[in-house]
C-alpha cells in the first residue's frame, strides 16, 4: 500500500457559507467555515448578498485552511469544489475560484455535488465516528432538500423518496419566522424545544406517499394556528415560545421517523444515516440513538461540524473521486439544479 500523503483542498461556497477545508488521506486537517450574518434581518438568504460575501470571504477562508493544515499550496494534490446544486451566483465564484488555483498551480480539479457531500461526509476518517457499509440508507435533511436516498456505492446512489414542496430545513425556518425569530430559524426552534413541551399543541401530519414528504401544509397549519391565539392573547408566542417550539419540532420529528420506518419495512435496510443541516437538531438525533435499541437499527450520525454546509465533505467527496481517477475537465461549468444521482 502507497503511504504518499494526498492532500485535498475542498471549497464550497453553494449558499451562504464560505468554506475551505484540507483533508490528507481521508483525514480533516483544517475546515474554516465563514458564515454570513448580513441574511438573518432579511428573513432568508439573499442571493445577491451571498455571492458578494463569498467573494469577500473565499481568499481569506481558503488561506486560513491551508495555513492550519501546516501544509503551503504546493502540498495540494487536486481541488475539490461544489459544482451544484445551490445559487448560481454564489457556485459562480467557488468554482471560478477552484479553477482558477487549479490552473496556477498545475494541478487536477474535482467537481462535487453538494447533495452526494453531505453523505459522503460519513466516511471521512474520525476516531469516533463509524462508516455506513453498503447498501444504506440516508435521510438527506437541509434547507433545500428532504430525501431518502438508498447508496448502493460511493457514486451510486437512488432517491427513494422525496419531498413534494417545501424541505424540511425550510418547515423549521418558516415556522420560525412565523414565531418572529431570525433566520436561519431551525436551531433556535431547537434551542427552546428543549425547555418546552412537545405534546403542548397538536398539529396535523401530512398525508402524501409511503416515502414522500409535504411540509407545506404543516407550515400553513402552524401560520393559522398563531394567528387565531395572538387575536385573542397578543402575547400568545412569548408566553409559550418553548411550548409551541417543542411542539413543532416533535411533529417535524414524527415526520421523519415515520418515512425511515416506512423505509427499513420496504427496503429491509437497517443501516441509516442521516446527513444535512438539519440532521444537527439534537432531536432528530436522540430518536436515532433509541431507534437502535427499540428497532434494531444501526443509525450513523455526522459529527456536528459535519452537518450544515462545510467544505470538509467536499473534500472527502473529492478525495473518493480522486481514488477513481475521476478529475473534472477545467472547462467544466457551475450548474444551479443538480440532482443526487447525477
Ligand atoms: O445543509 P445546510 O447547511 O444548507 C443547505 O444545503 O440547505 O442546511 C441548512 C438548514 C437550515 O434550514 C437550518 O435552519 C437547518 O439546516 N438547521 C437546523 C438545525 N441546524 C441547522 N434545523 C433544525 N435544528 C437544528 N439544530
Ligand atoms: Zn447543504
Amino acid at each position: 500500500m502507497s503511504t504518499e500523503n494526498i492532500y485535498i483542498l475542498g471549497i464550497e461556497s453553494s449558499c451562504d457559507d464560505t468554506s475551505a477545508s484540507v483533508i490528507c488521506n481521508g483525514k480533516v486537517l483544517s475546515n474554516v467555515v465563514a458564515s454570513q450574518e448580513v441574511h438573518a434581518k432579511y428573513g432568508g438568504v439573499v442571493p445577491e448578498l451571498a455571492s458578494r460575501a463569498h467573494q469577500q470571504n473565499i481568499v481569506p477562508v481558503v488561506q486560513q485552511a491551508i495555513e492550519q493544515a501546516g501544509i503551503t499550496k504546493h502540498n495540494l494534490n487536486t481541488i475539490a469544489f461544489t459544482r451544484g446544486p445551490g445559487l448560481m451566483g454564489s457556485l459562480l465564484v467557488g468554482t471560478s475560484f477552484a479553477k482558477s488555483l487549479a490552473l496556477g498551480l498545475n494541478i487536477p480539479l474535482i467537481d462535487v455535488n453538494h447533495m452526494q457531500a453531505h453523505i459522503l461526509a460519513h466516511f471521512i476518517d474520525e476516531e469516533e465516528s463509524k462508516t455506513p457499509p453498503f447498501p444504506f440508507v440516508c435521510l438527506t435533511i437541509s434547507g433545500g432538500h428532504t430525501q431518502i436516498v438508498k447508496i448502493t456505492n460511493h457514486f451510486e446512489m437512488e432517491i427513494l423518496g422525496e419531498t413534494i414542496d417545501d424541505a424540511v430545513g425550510e418547515a423549521f425556518d418558516k415556522s420560525a419566522k412565523i414565531l418572529g425569530l431570525p433566520y436561519p430559524g431551525g436551531p433556535l426552534i431547537d434551542k427552546y424545544a428543549q425547555l418546552g413541551n412537545p405534546k403542548a399543541f397538536k398539529f396535523t401530519k401530512p398525508k402524501v406517499g409511503d416515502l414522500e414528504f409535504s411540509f407545506s401544509g404543516l407550515k400553513t397549519g402552524i401560520l393559522y394556528f398563531i394567528q387565531r391565539n395572538v387575536k385573542e392573547n397578543p402575547n400568545f408566542i412569548k408566553e409559550n415560545l418553548n411550548d409551541i417550539c417543542a411542539s413543532i419540532q416533535y411533529t417535524i420529528i414524527e415526520i421523519l421517523m415515520d418515512k425511515l420506518k416506512n423505509t427499513v419495512k420496504q427496503t429491509g435496510i437497517k443501516h441509516i444515516a442521516i446527513a444535512g443541516g438539519v440532521s444537527a437538531n439534537s432531536e432528530i438525533r436522540k430518536r436515532l440513538i433509541l431507534a437502535e435499541k427499540h428497532w434494531g437499527w444501526t443509525t450513523y450520525i455526522p459529527k456536528f461540524e459535519y452537518t450544515t454546509d462545510n467544505a470538509a465533505m467536499i473534500a472527502i467527496a473529492g478525495y473518493l473521486k480522486y481514488l477513481n481517477n475521476d478529475y473534472s475537465d477545467i472547462s467544466v461549468t457551475a450548474k444551479a439544479r443538480l440532482k443526487v444521482t447525477e
